[in-house]
């Protein structure tokens, strides 16, 4: 598996491997890239080059998992990066599964398809109030205890917001998502009679996996890089 580099072409980046198009996207990059390298645009769009090629390596291989490089980073451009996805998830990749599920409609297939509608339900409200708990709760107290680390905020109002108050309540929420998921890819894949629009269901399976994978790596950096940093400044800071 390839590991990107400074060096590296942008235009070879997506040549590569075109999921990391959106991922890129995030860093608020897009294409017309001609010959210049990462190094180039990244200079160019005033971004991190760091952090970006830690993120789009981490994407592009399971395996490359620099928990201490990412580490070194802040947790406000940890949580800026994550807060990006969360829109990326919410504004696009939520709204095409459902228009891409709603398109596998035929007469023959109308009661099938409200069953397949409600496991569908189930899974956004899951992802939704995931999403909501971490914008609200989670990240809002990253960024306080950043800022208290800073000398920013004083050591009591931080105790006096936060009192009763812990991020890793919610720490089996993950597994719970995917669960639903593996629900939804197993009813559709293994279950449904084929009285459906055929195109419209390759598109949609299309869409699971590819939020799946962006979601497990998402959840990654989460779960590594994330809770660990904010417990390693609790046990400093608190
Ligand atoms: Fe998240
Ligand atoms: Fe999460």
């Amino acid at each position: 598996m390839i590991t990107f580099h400074k060096e590296t072409k942008m235009a070879d980046v997506i040549y590569s491997n075109h999921l990391l198009l959106p991922v890129i996207n995030r860093f608020g990059i897009y294409m017309g890239f001609q010959d210049k390298t990462v190094e180039q645009v990244c200079g160019e769009s005033g971004t991190d080059i760091l952090f970006f090629l830690e993120i789009l390596n981490t994407y592009n291989n399971e395996k490359y998992f620099p928990q201490e490089k990412l580490s070194a980073f802040s947790l406000s451009s940890i949580v800026n990066y994550l807060r990006k996805t969360h829109i990326y998830y919410l504004s696009f990749l939520v709204p095409q599964m459902e228009e891409r599920l709603e398109r596998m409609k035929t007469e023959e297939f109308a009661d099938n398809l409200a069953v397949l509608r409600s496991f569908y339900t189930k899974y956004k409200q899951e992802i939704k109030s995931h999403i909501r708990e971490e914008e609200e709760k989670v990240f809002p107290y990253v960024l306080d205890l950043e800022l208290m680390q800073q000398s920013k905020m004083p050591i009591d109002e931080f105790k006096h917001k936060y009192v009763n108050y812990s991020i890793y309540i919610s720490n089996d929420e993950h597994s719970e998502i995917d669960d639903k998921l593996l629900d939804l890819k197993n009813l559709i894949i293994k279950y449904l009679p084929a009285n459906y629009d055929l195109n419209a269901s390759i598109a949609f399976v299309n869409s699971l996996f590819h939020f799946d994978q962006d979601l497990q790596n998402h959840a990654r950096i989460e779960e590594k890089i994330l809770y660990p940093k904010v417990r390693q400044l609790e046990i400093t800071l608190l």
